[in-house]
């Protein structure tokens, strides 16, 4: 495997994402009915921004729903390089974009344009307890092609022992600390999971949507785990392109992108000696903050 990492302030990062993108997401110009879908990684990014789309879509949902996220939701870390009909469209591009613009990032909360962290813009967050993560991870792991194999052991010691500024105590305490700004909605995984409608709701209110019972029920039909299985536009493994081009491992493997979508499968993976290891962790990290998360089903 050609090495796909490079560190950009102290953050490893891997190809698609380039230096040059990173560089100009600072100063990034964020206009008042921006959308950012912010998550860590396998922390249902996907599933929130398909919520979040549809929500601003407000009619049409089905057609909607059937566009390749990757297509509707851009990145935030992109570079001008990068190019194809299913790559991540560039900052440049963002800049040309109509409005109302959804983005989806993957970045600190430090690292978001300044503007954002200034109160422009909305960031709806989605955060995922770390034994789940870590989980999703190792999966995405063995069905992406373009990421070097990790075992289920390095997995976990990564996750524990990686760059700090990638770590999932450094990211979601951070975003914590900022869920009272007005403009910053603070979701949790496994709280989308126990009442799926209820933040179809909370996401429309807070994006300022106003829409019927009608169009709420019919957004979460489309969101819901079943759904967006069934999905090729969310379900990337199964687009044409996009699996023949990532995810030729995964379908080797029988795994694929919306993978399993439960709380607590972490218990299927853990051996007894990670989860003591990894909850003594997590415990230590998480003593200043009183943020919990309800792991189990
Ligand atoms: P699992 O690997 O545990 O199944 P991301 O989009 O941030 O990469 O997150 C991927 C995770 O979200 C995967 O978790 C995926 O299955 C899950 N996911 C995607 N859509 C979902 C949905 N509608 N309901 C529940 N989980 C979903």
């Amino acid at each position: 495997y050609p090495s796909p990492w490079f560190y950009f302030q102290g953050a490893r990062f891997c190809s698609p994402v380039d230096p040059r993108g990173l560089e100009q997401v600072e100063s990034f110009e964020v206009r008042d009915d921006d959308v950012f879908v912010s998550a860590y990684p396998k922390s249902g990014t996907t599933w929130t921004q398909q919520i979040v789309s549809l929500v601003t879509a407000g009619s049409n949902f089905s057609e909607v729903s059937k566009i390749p996220v990757t297509n509707r939701v851009p990145w935030l870390e992109t570079e001008d390089v990068h190019s194809g009909p299913e790559a991540p469209p560039t900052i440049s591009l963002l800049n040309d974009s109509p409005s109302p613009r959804l983005m989806k990032t993957h970045l600190n909360y430090s690292m978001l344009p300044k503007q954002a962290r200034e109160g422009k813009g909305k960031i709806v967050y989605c955060a995922r307890n770390p034994k789940d993560v870590a989980v999703s991870l190792y999966n995405m792991v063995q069905m992406n092609d373009l990421l070097p194999p990790l075992s289920w052991e390095e997995t976990v010691e990564e996750f524990l022992s990686g760059p700090p500024m990638n770590s999932w105590w450094t990211a979601i305490p951070e975003y914590w600390r900022h869920k009272d700004n007005n403009n910053l909605l603070f979701i949790k995984y496994e709280d989308m999971k126990k009442d799926l409608r209820g933040h179809v709701m909370k996401i429309a209110e807070f994006l300022g949507r106003n829409l019927t019972e009608e169009q709420i029920d019919e957004v979460t039909a489309n969101c819901t785990f079943t759904a967006m299985k069934g999905n090729q536009a969310t379900n990337v493994s199964r687009d044409p392109v996009m699996g023949e081009k990532m995810f030729k491992r995964g379908k080797e493997n029988g795994i694929e992108f919306v993978r399993k979508g439960k709380v607590g499968d972490w218990r299927n993976w853990f051996s007894q000696e990670q989860l003591e290891k990894f909850e003594a962790f997590h415990r230590e990290k998480m003593a200043g903050t009183d943020l919990t998360f309800d792991d189990e089903e």
